[in-house]
C-alpha cells in the first residue's frame, strides 16, 4: 500500500479468471477467462495506491509486483468462500472473475467410463453468485461488476446494475478479438444515474482508466 494515489489508503479485493468445476478427477467444466483483465486491473490498483487482494481462479498469470496478497481456488465455491472472507472490511470489490454459472449436481470420485449404456448425463446445479451476494452485505464495499455482453450492452447492463444492486458495471463488448481471453477490450461504464464509454484498447491501459473511474465515484460517493 502506498501514501500516494487516488486509492491510497484503501483495501481493493479483485476477483480474475474463470473457475473450473471438476466432473471427475480428470474432467471439469471450465470457460475461456484467461484473467488478464482482473489482473491488469490488479495492477493498475496498486499502482494507483491500494492494498490489493487478489483472489485468481485457474490462470497462467504471474501475480501483479506490489499486490499484498494472492489467493488461488478453483471452484466457484472455493471463489466464493475467499472472496466473502477477504471482503469483510475492505473498501472495494470489483468481480471480473468469470464464475461458472454451474457446477455438476454429484462429483464422481472415480473417473467415468465409457460403458454400453452410452454418454453419461450430467446434472448441472446453479452456483451462487458471489458478486450480488457482496452486494447485498450491509455494511459493504463499493461494489463493481463485469458483464460480458454480445447485444444489447447498455441495455442490458443497466438491467444487471439494478438487479444486483452494484455501485458501478463495466460492460464488456464481446467479439472478435475483443473480451474474453483476447489482449484488447472495450468497457461501457455504468453507474446509477451515468455512464461512460471507454474506447478499445489493451487491457492494461484500459485497467488504468477504469481504475481512475472507480476511484472518482468511490470519492463521490463518499462524499455524497
Ligand atoms: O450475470 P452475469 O454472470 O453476466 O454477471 C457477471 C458479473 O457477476 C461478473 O462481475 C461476475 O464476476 C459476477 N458473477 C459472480 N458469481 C456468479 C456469476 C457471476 O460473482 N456466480
Amino acid at each position: 500500500m502506498s501514501h500516494e494515489g487516488p486509492l491510497a489508503g484503501l483495501h481493493v479485493v479483485i476477483d480474475a479468471g474463470p473457475t473450473y468445476e471438476d466432473i471427475d478427477p480428470v474432467r471439469f467444466l471450465g470457460n475461456r477467462s484467461s484473467g488478464k483483465m482482473g489482473f491488469a486491473i490488479a495492477a493498475a490498483a496498486v499502482a494507483a495506491g491500494a492494498e490489493v487482494t487478489l483472489i485468481a481462479g485457474p490462470v497462467a498469470l504471474a501475480t501483479p509486483a506490489g499486490v499484498a496478497r494472492r489467493i488461488d481456488v478453483r471452484s466457484a465455491l472455493q471463489m466464493r468462500d475467499a472472496v466473502l472472507q477477504a471482503v469483510e472490511g475492505a473498501d472495494i470489490f470489483i468481480a471480473t472473475a468469470a464464475v461458472a454459472d454451474w457446477r455438476v449436481a454429484e462429483y464422481s470420485s472415480r473417473k467415468i467410463k465409457k460403458g454400453p449404456s452410452g454418454a453419461p448425463v450430467l446434472e448441472l446445479v446453479e452456483n451462487p453468485d458471489i458478486l450480488a451476494e457482496v452486494a447485498a452485505r450491509d455494511p459493504r464495499p463499493f461494489v463493481v461488476g463485469f458483464a460480458a455482453e454480445t447485444d444489447h450492452v447498455l441495455e442490458n447492463g443497466r438491467k444487471k446494475l439494478e438487479r444486483k444492486k452494484l455501485d458501478m458495471l463495466a460492460a464488456n463488448h464481446v467479439g472478435e478479438n475483443v473480451g474474453i481471453g483476447s489482449d484488447d477490450n472495450a468497457l461501457d461504464l455504468i453507474w446509477p444515474g451515468g455512464g461512460e464509454s471507454l474506447p478499445r484498447a489493451a487491457k492494461p491501459e484500459l485497467a488504468k482508466t477504469l481504475v481512475a473511474r472507480i476511484a472518482a465515484r468511490y470519492r463521490a460517493q463518499a462524499r455524497a
